[in-house]
């Protein structure tokens, strides 16, 4: 085995899982916003203190994803946040992506930018100590019309090519084509788009002679949209997801994780239970995790309110959802 697969493995161990703490300044302005806390760099620190400096979270997490301002701030313990995480065993991450911008062809959906200049800045990256990388794309739904072949193959293109800088840099790529949960489609929808998506990711990866056993994929689950009016049940999603997955997924790869995509954590909860289960019924080829962002961090967010006072409370907040996404991938 490769370095690089045995890097890419070790993010996956049995019943630990990646805290995605990689929110852009954008997005993270709009989530502090949201709990009433003003967005300065050092309220970004103190809220990726609050997260990474939580004592125990080793139990639970392999790796953090971090956004690049993170890479060179400091905790509470001095340190700076990578090594501090080093430290205590868990993988520092970093979103290699520039964010989204309209696809030119189709101006209603999304490509990803970031591979210009990427491979000077992984250099940096790696420096700062990052260890794996990160670049998401989005695939947006609406009915049979979106998203169109174009748009998935761009995407793709662009994951592919980021896939393979990264392995020449030495580090893990995981690839992130999120399917989003936004819209009215249904689940069975939402199932195939994923199927249609890994499939030509996948194809292309193979085109570019990207190391397969070496990288990670980060997705969605095969859910019905937000404004659909339905709610599934965990083993509904689960059912679909790894089918989904079976049917378009090489088993060589080394792991899968999944993001939460804008799911209360009860249902991020309980449909990665599911999901464990129904994996390993059907004698699914790989490790599966979790990835999430807002499903670990919103309770805690809201019990912080920016607080100092609230530092203690939040932490105990965040590790109890940890314990039980933990928990969800110990089947
Ligand atoms: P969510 O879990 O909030 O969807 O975020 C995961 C992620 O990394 C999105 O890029």
């Amino acid at each position: 085995m490769t370095d690089l697969v045995a890097d890419a493995r070790s993010l996956v161990p049995p019943g630990k899982g990646l805290l995605a703490a990689d929110e852009s300044v954008h997005t993270a302005t709009t989530r502090l916003a949201s709990y009433g806390i003003p967005s300065t760099a050092e309220t970004r620190r103190l809220f990726r203190n609050l997260f990474l400096e939580t004592l125990g979270v080793e139990e639970y997490l392999s790796g953090v994803i971090l956004f690049e301002e993170t890479l060179g701030q400091e905790g509470e313990d001095r340190e700076l946040f990578p090594r501090s995480l080093a430290e205590r065993g868990i993988a520092p991450g970093i979103k290699a992506d520039l964010g989204t911008e309209p696809f030119p062809s189709n101006e209603e959906e999304l490509i990803t930018n970031g591979l210009i200049g990427l491979p000077e800045r992984l250099q940096e990256y790696k420096k700062q100590g990052a260890r794996f990388t990160k670049w998401r794309a989005v695939i947006r739904i609406d009915g049979d019309r979106l998203p169109t072949a174009a748009a998935i193959h761009e995407n793709a293109k662009r994951l592919a090519s980021y896939a393979k800088e990264v392995q020449m840099a030495g580090m893990v790529p995981i690839l992130e084509p999120e399917v989003l949960l936004d819209g009215k489609h249904s689940r069975s929808r939402s199932r195939a788009v994923i199927e249609e998506t890994m499939g030509t990711l996948f194809s292309t990866l193979e085109e570019q002679a990207v190391d397969r056993a070496g990288v990670i994929l980060k997705t969605a689950m095969a859910l019905s949209g937000n404004e659909s009016g339905r709610k599934d049940t965990p083993e509904e999603v689960a059912e679909d997801t790894v089918a989904a997955l079976m049917e378009s997924v090489p088993r060589q790869i080394a792991g899968v994780v999944f993001l939460s995509g804008g799911q209360n954590p009860d249902e991020a909860t309980a449909n990665l239970a599911a999901i464990t289960k129904r994996a390993e019924q059907v004698k699914a080829p790989w490790p599966m995790t979790f990835s999430y962002a807002r499903a670990l961090q919103e309770e805690a967010l809201a019990a912080w309110g920016g607080k100092e006072e609230n530092v203690e409370k939040a932490r105990a907040v965040f590790l109890e959802r940890l314990h039980k996404v933990a928990e969800a991938v110990r089947y």
